[in-house]
């Protein structure tokens, strides 16, 4: 793995695994205080309350210090500076730069341009790398393994650049796929693909049935987002189309787990936050652990496990 943290495609089975490792140290030891001296630089261009919030946490829980944005508005982005002015000012300032963008490729552009570590906490419909480790920490801790699973990813596989991420990352177990999505919101073409090419078998349907969710170790759910739609009629068409409901829980198997990266709209009903299978908040509570282990690992400061 090189210094920056832009796509799951570039991270080895081990990569992956020792990260998880690590993420498990941070855990059980939270405030080591690794980055002491250093600065960590948050630059969002889209809106976030988890990725920019757990990466500050973690920043803070290390010893770090914490500079940035949360609003491009308010840099000088607003004035016309481009990001590749934008990244090179902030390279004088930090020891690593999160950046969440939302133009597909701007993380990779990004770290053309410096020297300094990129971490991606997102690109547009791409990527969300650091989403995807935090995912990978949630199924390990709940399942015992990430081997041979079955995998159930819910609602916008088109635009949904996590489960995009995640695909890529659990090709490495064995898992077996099944995308449950509005013929509009498929997964990618691209991704499917990728599914043959690794042998990772994968099945399609439109329906979101409790025989789905009764046959799965991991239910993924995700939100139709909005804001990638460029045809508002498109978002009308689909934008309630899935939502589980407790009682659809009932015949599930003992290890289920709910995911989803979060927001949620209305994907989810409120009924299921109390089934001991609905493991979102305690998925995001993970994302501290596993943002701990990446900038980490991106300064090169070994974890003492
Ligand atoms: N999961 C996620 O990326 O959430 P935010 O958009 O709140 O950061």
């Amino acid at each position: 793995m090189d210094h920056n943290f832009i796509s799951v495609s570039d991270f080895t089975k081990e990569d992956i695994l020792s990260l998880l490792h690590d993420a498990a140290f941070f855990e059980a030891h939270p405030n080591s205080r690794l980055l002491e001296g250093k600065v960590v630089a948050t630059l969002f261009f889209e809106p976030s309350t988890r990725t920019r919030l757990s990466f500050e946490t973690a920043s803070n829980r290390l010893g770090a210090r914490v500079i940035g944005f949360s609003d491009p508005a308010s840099s000088s982005t607003s004035k016309g500076e481009t990001l590749k002015d934008t990244i090179k000012m902030v390279s004088n300032y930090a020891d690593v730069i999160v950046m969440r963008h939302y133009l597909e490729g701007a993380a990779r552009y990004a770290s053309e341009v410096t020297d300094v570590p990129i971490i991606n906490a997102g690109d547009g419909a791409n990527q969300h790398p650091s989403q995807t480790l935090l995912d990978l920490y949630s199924i390990w801790k709940t399942q015992g393994t990430l081997d041979n699973l079955d995998i159930t990813m819910v609602g916008d596989l088109k635009y949904g650049r996590t489960v995009h991420s995640l695909v890529q990352a659990m090709s490495f177990f064995s898992p077996r796929f099944h995308f449950i999505a509005p013929q509009l919101l498929r997964m990618p073409n691209g991704y499917r693909d990728f599914c043959r090419r690794h042998s990772l078998p994968f099945d399609e349907q439109e329906e979101f049935t409790e025989k789905a969710i009764n046959e799965t170790d991991i239910l993924y759910m995700t939100r139709i987002q909005r804001e990638r739609f460029s045809d508002p009629r498109e978002y009308e068409q689909v934008k309630n189309v899935y939502c589980l409901k407790n009682a659809m829980l009932e015949g599930s198997k003992p290890n289920l787990r709910v995911l989803h990266p979060l927001p949620r709209v209305n994907e989810i009903a409120y009924d299921v936050d109390d089934n001991p299978k609905a493991y979102y908040f305690q998925q995001a509570q993970n994302g501290v652990y596993a943002r701990q282990a990446i900038i980490c690992r991106m300064l090169d400061i070994p974890v003492g496990r």
